[in-house]
């Protein structure tokens, strides 16, 4: 017997298995379309370089110190004068810097949920989220969903016994990992249905700044300020090496969480919250926000092409406007894990979707990431991927009685 007696939440802390794949695709010569990363040729690094040279020469003793829990004051109002354009009233006291969003939605797991009560998610969901729910031993309830998101009769037969569901988790923009959008009728049915079930909203939202063929509508939280929790980052639109991500929560939540931010890391790095401010105070990401759409766009447009001629028959997926994700679901007798390993051995990688589910995974699934890898790669990835898929049927074809 080991001396060292584990926690029971570390039993609900398991690999992820999209970095068991991203550590197989560092392989030289993989045209990896498994990455969850945003594409490193659009961070902005001389504005950084500028930025920390001056974060450094002006105020390097606040810069390297200690600093306050909530984040730094000018990048709180920052974000909240960003989402009042939005449509959200926020105040700056209610925004909350994290260590990335996903630091977020580890402190709402923390705040919010307790061993065995019900948390709604996605069908499928993003996975990090289930990582970061799971060590408070939820238990979850799989929304029904269709192509525009989940369906408002699934959040209206949650189980209303006290103290009900802890809240929906929802991405409403370019989800990860289908790439869906909610559209505006499907948010203003879901906050009704939600609010007529007293069922609290989660809304993660790290990617809708990237749309590419028309805004998305605005968030949930413009809908019930006081019945929604909202997360954002700035991972996709600058860099997610600075761990730079916020919480915005209704004034009743913000002491819990800030108590919770404080128990685990005191604060976001002061350095990171001020070079980003630096390099973002007066206006830079109204350039540099559209030449990421137009770069993701031609990828997104060039692996749509790709997808209709090389994949066969059966095969399902929708172009996504916006994100960095397509989901494809395999035809029937398909499963996207079973085929990894021939698809690596071919010199590709993708994310079977079975890890995005909370419940029953479709197994036809996969996820294809397309802003790492430049137009050209992403025709050969895809044409490979094609045939290797066309081999796997052949090959359950000869084995079928
Ligand atoms: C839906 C979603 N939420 C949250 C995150 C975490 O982002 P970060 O912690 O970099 O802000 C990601 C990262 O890929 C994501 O896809």
């Amino acid at each position: 017997m080991s001396l060292w007696n584990q926690a029971r939440r570390s039993a609900r802390l398991n690999p992820s298995i999209i970095r068991e794949i991203l550590k197989v695709t560092e392989k030289p010569g993989i045209l990896s379309m498994a990455g969850g990363l945003p594409s490193a040729d659009t961070f902005p690094v001389e504005a950084m370089r500028a930025a920390c040279a001056k974060v450094l020469s002006d105020s390097p003793r606040e810069a390297l110190q200690y600093a306050a829990s909530e984040g730094f004051a000018p990048l709180r109002e920052w974000v909240a004068h960003k989402l009042n354009g939005m449509g959200l009233k926020v105040n700056a006291d209610q925004v909350l810097i994290t260590t990335g969003s996903q630091q977020g939605l580890d402190l709402v797991g923390k705040v919010m949920v307790d061993a065995g009560a019900p948390v709604a998610v996605e069908t499928p969901t993003y996975l990090g989220a289930l990582q970061a729910f799971n060590p408070y031993e939820p238990i979850y309830t799989s929304l029904a969903s269709d192509g525009d998101g989940p369906l408002p009769s699934a959040i209206a037969a949650l189980p209303h016994d006290a103290p009900g569901t802890r809240f929906a988790y929802l991405l409403p923009n370019f989800q990860n990992p289908t790439g869906r959008v909610m559209p505006e009728a499907r948010r203003a049915a879901l906050v009704k249905a939600a609010q007529a079930a007293r069922v609290p909203l989660v809304e993660d939202n790290p990617y809708g700044d990237l749309w590419f063929d028309e805004e998305p509508p605005a968030p949930m939280a413009s809908r019930w300020p006081e019945g929604t929790i909202y997360l954002g980052s700035f991972s996709k639109v600058l860099a997610p090496g600075f761990r730079l991500g916020y919480v915005v929560a209704p004034p009743e939540l913000c002491p819990k969480l800030l108590q919770a931010k404080q128990a685990a890391d005191l604060h976001t790095p002061g350095f990171n919250q001020r070079v980003v401010y630096e390099v973002i105070r007066d206006g830079f990401l109204d350039q540099h926000v559209p030449t990421i759409r137009e770069r993701y766009r031609r990828q997104r447009d060039a692996m749509a092409v790709a997808l209709s001629e090389h994949l066969p028959e059966g095969s399902e997926w929708q172009s996504p406007q916006g994100g960095m994700f397509f989901w494809v679901r395999l035809p029937a007798g398909c499963d996207a894990l079973a085929l990894l390993p021939a698809a690596v051995e071919a010199g590709i990688a993708f994310v079977p979707g079975g890890a995005f589910y909370a419940h029953a995974p479709d197994t036809r699934t996969l996820r294809l990431s397309f802003v790492t890898l430049s137009p050209e790669d992403i025709a050969d990835g895809v044409a490979t991927l094609g045939r290797v898929l066309r081999e796997h049927l052949e090959a359950h074809a000869e084995m079928a009685p």
